[in-house]
């Protein structure tokens, strides 16, 4: 294996289980308005769904779970609803952080944290400090996190790295400064309320990932709608740029790789 995953430079080895879920909770507000209560009452219970989906990835032996908790754009949200969710953000870390630790689970955070008031930022990175040497599944919250904000990131973190280079960049260069770059690229991507976009989640690790959108609001979500998305995920032919022949000929993907270098 090359010292980082990549799925455009090596074939992934791929389980019946998916090492690395990602999702893109959606629909906390539109679960409160049918129920004429306001917004924040439904990201109030998506705190609740993420508890349930988190005990039930990790019973499913997922390895990685990587959630959309706010994106760079969310701060065009009103005022009362960024402060209610930091304030939800800090009261979730308060409650759950030590819960999190006995369970053997890594906490992690990625996106622009320079934006969450200081207190915020203490209380994520003393969780982070905690768990850091937990491995039974490592959650990562995305919070203030853009796609392009990492890509932009990493391109800077890179030519810092390679001080005087103008050109002969590579994947292997530059992908170790994205976040995220010590797990598996997401096997698969959930989208939960309905809408079939990628909203500058994580653009380039989704480069093979299978996407699962669901019509259910994030609040009703838990573990029999992860098991849904589990086996749509289990009927896909991931067939990372080669043909269905290819992968019946050969259960072992990198004798087919190598097959094809030599062609
Ligand atoms: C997702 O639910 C939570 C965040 C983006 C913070 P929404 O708040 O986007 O819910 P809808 O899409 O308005 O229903
Ligand atoms: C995406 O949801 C971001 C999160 C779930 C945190 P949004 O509700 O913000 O996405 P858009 O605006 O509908 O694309
Ligand atoms: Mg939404």
């Amino acid at each position: 294996m090359s010292p980082f995953n990549s799925s455009t430079l090596q074939i992934p080895d791929v389980a019946d289980i998916p090492r690395h879920v990602a999702i893109i909770m959606d629909g906390n507000g539109r679960w409160a308005k049918r129920r004429f209560l306001p917004r924040v009452a439904g990201h109030k219970k998506g705190v609740d769904a993420l508890r349930r989906v988190v005990r039930a990835a990790m019973e499913r032996g997922i390895g990685h779970l990587t959630v959309f908790a706010f994106s760079s754009e969310n701060w065009r949200r009103p005022p009362e609803e960024v402060s209610y969710l930091m304030q939800l953000f800090k009261g979730a870390l308060e409650r759950e952080v030590s819960r999190l630790h006995t369970n053997g689970i890594r906490f992690r955070a990625i996106g622009d944290l320079r934006a969450f008031d200081e207190r915020l930022v203490a209380m994520i990175r003393s969780a982070e400090a905690l768990t850091r040497d937990n491995s039974a599944l490592t959650l990562t919250i995305a919070a203030n996190y853009g796609g392009r904000w990492d890509i932009l990131q990493a391109v800077e973190k890179m030519l810092a790295h390679n001080p005087g280079r103008v050109d002969g960049f590579s994947e292997e260069m530059f992908a170790p400064h994205l976040a995220l770059s010590d797990a598996p690229e997401p096997d698969l991507l959930i989208r939960t309320g309905g809408e079939q976009r990628i909203s500058n989640f994580m653009l380039w690790q989704l480069a093979y990932a299978e996407f699962y959108f669901t019509n259910a609001l994030w609040p009703e979500f838990g573990s029999r709608e992860l098991d849904r998305a589990i086996h749509s995920y289990q009927q896909r032919e991931r067939r990372f740029g080669r043909t269905s022949e290819q992968l019946a000929q050969s259960s072992n993907p990198e004798e087919v790789e190598a097959a094809g270098r030599n062609a």
